[in-house]
């Protein structure tokens, strides 16, 4: 079976790209192909140009990661994880992988983190001003969504969730009432509602309204 994926690049949604070298993000990672051959593992290969050449498919070099059992990728997105002013690459399946991009067209192994069950959507921006990217999961299977806040390197914390309603299958982080937090917004399948938790600017949001 073969799952194609929605692809944006992390400026052009909600959030911040932390770039602090003087390099700036010159290299656009692309997911060219995300397939399961069979029950047990997925396969995502990525192609991506070298520093400062347009993207060229044809011509960059490609990688291909296996992510695991069962790991049925959902969603993937791209953020500024390790400070290297390059983008990495975070895949939603079983749980969470980041793909940090190593330069050159290069990436490192996958490193796994923990989500809730069933994650389907995710979304980086930073909610706890702490100058990294964080990530936000909705876990279809929990009724929650899990935010690991990121601390640099590629590093999160373990996951705290926060209660949604039935089945999240979307999740944005989002300045809902302009009061310049980032607040969640989360869409849930069973009721069709539209689930905001508002944010305190410090990695905690309140309980949600639909
Ligand atoms: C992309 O790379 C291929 C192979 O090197 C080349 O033939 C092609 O002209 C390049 N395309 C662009 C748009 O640069
Ligand atoms: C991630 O976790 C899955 C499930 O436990 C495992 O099969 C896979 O090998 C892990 N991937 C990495 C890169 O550690
Ligand atoms: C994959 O996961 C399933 C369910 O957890 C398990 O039964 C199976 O043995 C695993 N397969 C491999 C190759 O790890
Ligand atoms: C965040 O701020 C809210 C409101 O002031 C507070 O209730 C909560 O405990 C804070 N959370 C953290 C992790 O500091």
């Amino acid at each position: 079976m073969t799952y194609s994926f929605l692809w944006h690049i992390l400026g052009s949604a909600i959030g911040t790209i932390i770039a602090t070298t003087s390099t700036p993000a010159v290299i656009t990672p692309r997911i060219s192909t995300a397939t399961t051959s069979n029950p047990t593992a997925t396969t995502i290969t990525i192609s991506s140009t070298a520093p400062g050449q347009a993207c060229n498919l044809t011509s960059a070099p490609i990688t291909t990661y296996t992510l695991g059992n069962g790991s049925n990728p959902k969603k993937h997105t791209a953020g500024e994880f390790d400070q290297d002013g390059i983008l990495d690459i975070v895949v939603v399946n079983v749980g969470f992988n980041i793909i940090l991009a190593l330069g050159n067209g290069a990436y490192a192994t996958p490193i796994n983190f923990t989500t809730g069950s069933g994650p389907e959507s995710v979304f980086v921006a930073d909610v706890n001003n702490g100058n990294r990217l964080d990530v936000i999961v909705a876990n279809y299977y929990r009724n929650s969504v899990s935010e690991l806040l990121g601390f640099g390197g590629g590093r999160f914390t373990a996951q705290t969730a926060f209660i949604t309603s039935s089945y999240p299958i979307a999740v944005v982080v989002v300045d809902f009432n302009a009061h310049n937090r980032l607040d969640l917004a989360v869409i849930n399948l069973i009721g069709q509602t539209i689930s905001i938790l508002l944010g305190y600017e410090n990695g905690s949001f309140g309980q949600q309204t639909t």
